[in-house]
C-alpha cells in the first residue's frame, strides 16, 4: 500500500464563534493565516478550502501561492450554501431565488476546484432540512434537495460532487441525514460523479457503526470521501479523532482497507480552545498509529473469528493491534 496521505479542512486552522461567545474564541483569521498554519502540521498534504475564502478579498493566485509555499494540494472546495442567505435552506429554499443563487454559488466553486485541480465539489447542505412538525413538505423538500444536486452533477459532468450528510445541528432535521437516506438519493439522481463524503462523527452521532455505513457506501461505489474527529455521540462535537472512540474509528479505517480504499484520511475537528497545529499533530499521530494497527492486525485470525460470528475473539484481535501499535 502506498504511503497513507493525510488532510484537513481549513476551517480547522480558523477561529470560530458560537452562540456565547459571540466575539469568537480567538481574533479572527483568514484564509491565508489559516493555510499557513496548516502548513506548519507534520504530514499534511492536502485541504479543502471554504468557498468564497474566509477573512478577506483575496484573489485565486494569492491563495495558491499560499498553499505553494506551504506545500499543500486542494482536495476539495466547500461552497457556503450554509450563511446567512441561506437560513431557510440552498437547494431546497422555499424562494426559488435564493435556489437559484445556491446554484449560482456551487457553480463558481465547479470552477474553483478546476482551478486548484482539486478531486471535488463538496456539498453540505447544513441548512436544507426542517425544525417543526408541519413546517416543510417532506416530498417537497426531498425533491428539491436531489434537483438541485442532481442539475449541478448533470452540468458538470467532468467533476465529482461528493455530499457530506448530518444529521442534524444547524437544521434540527438535516435533509441528507444518514447514510441510508443519502444514498437513496444519489441512486435516484442516478449519475456517476455523485458520491457521499462519510463524517466519521457523523454517522455516529446518527447512531450509526460508521464501518457498515462505511462498507454500504463503498458496495454502491458511492465512497468519495471521508473524514473523521470523535465526539460523544449526542451532538457533533468534532473533538480530537481516537480521543472518544478508538476501536470504532479503528474498525472503520480497517473497513476501508480491507476494500482497497485509498482515499485521504481528512481531520474535520473544530479546536475552540485548543492549539490547531497541535490538536491536528495529535490526531495524525493517531491516524498513523491505526494504520500501523492495521499493519499488524491478523486479518485471516479475524476473518475466521468473524465467520462465527465470535466478538470476543473479534475484539481481542483488534486490540492487540491497535493498542499494541499506540
Ligand atoms: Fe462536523
Amino acid at each position: 500500500m502506498s504511503a497513507q496521505r493525510f488532510g484537513a479542512g481549513i476551517w480547522h486552522f480558523a477561529t470560530y464563534l458560537d452562540r456565547y461567545a459571540t466575539d469568537g474564541y480567538g481574533a479572527p483569521r483568514s484564509v491565508i493565516e489559516a493555510i499557513d498554519l496548516a502548513g506548519q502540521v507534520k504530514d499534511l498534504s492536502v485541504v479543502d478550502i471554504n468557498y468564497p475564502f474566509f477573512g478577506g478579498d483575496f484573489s485565486n493566485a494569492q491563495v495558491k501561492e499560499a498553499l505553494d509555499r506551504n506545500k499543500l494540494g486542494v482536495i476539495g472546495i466547500t461552497p457556503e450554501i450554509y450563511t446567512r442567505e441561506f437560513v431557510k435552506g440552498s437547494f431546497t429554499n422555499p424562494d426559488a431565488g435564493v435556489r437559484r443563487r445556491a446554484h449560482e454559488l456551487v457553480t463558481e466553486a465547479c470552477d474553483q476546484v478546476r482551478y486548484f485541480g482539486a478531486d471535488y465539489v463538496k456539498l453540505w447542505p447544513g441548512q436544507d432540512g426542517w425544525d417543526y412538525p408541519f413546517q416543510v413538505d417532506y416530498g417537497t423538500l426531498w425533491k428539491h434537495s436531489l434537483d438541485g444536486v442532481g442539475r449541478l452533477a448533470s452540468e458538470n459532468p467532468d467533476l465529482k460532487f461528493v455530499i457530506e450528510y448530518k444529521p442534524r445541528e444547524p437544521r434540527v432535521r438535516m435533509s441528507f441525514g444518514s447514510v441510508a437516506r443519502t444514498l437513496l438519493g444519489i441512486e435516484k439522481i442516478g449519475l456517476p460523479n455523485v458520491g457521499i463524503l462519510l463524517d466519521f462523527g457523523h454517522a455516529i452521532m446518527g447512531g450509526e457503526s460508521a464501518a457498515d455505513s462505511a462498507q454500504l457506501a463503498i458496495d454502491y461505489g458511492r465512497l468519495f470521501g471521508m473524514d473523521v474527529n470523535d465526539n460523544y455521540r449526542s451532538w457533533d462535537d468534532d473533538l480530537v479523532a481516537g480521543s472518544l472512540h478508538p476501536i470504532e474509528i479503528f474498525e472503520f479505517f480497517y473497513v476501508l482497507r480491507k476494500n482497497n480504499w485509498e482515499g485521504v484520511w481528512q481531520l474535520d475537528q473544530f479546536p475552540f480552545r485548543e492549539d490547531s497545529i497541535a490538536t491536528a499533530n495529535h490526531a495524525i499521530d493517531f491516524l498513523k498509529a491505526a494504520a500501523k494497527g492495521l499493519d499488524a492486525l491478523d486479518v485471516d485470525a479475524l476473518k475466521e473469528a468473524q465467520s462465527r460470528h465470535d466478538a470476543i475473539s473479534g475484539l481481542k484481535i483488534a486490540q492487540k493491534a491497535l493498542f499494541g501499535a499506540m
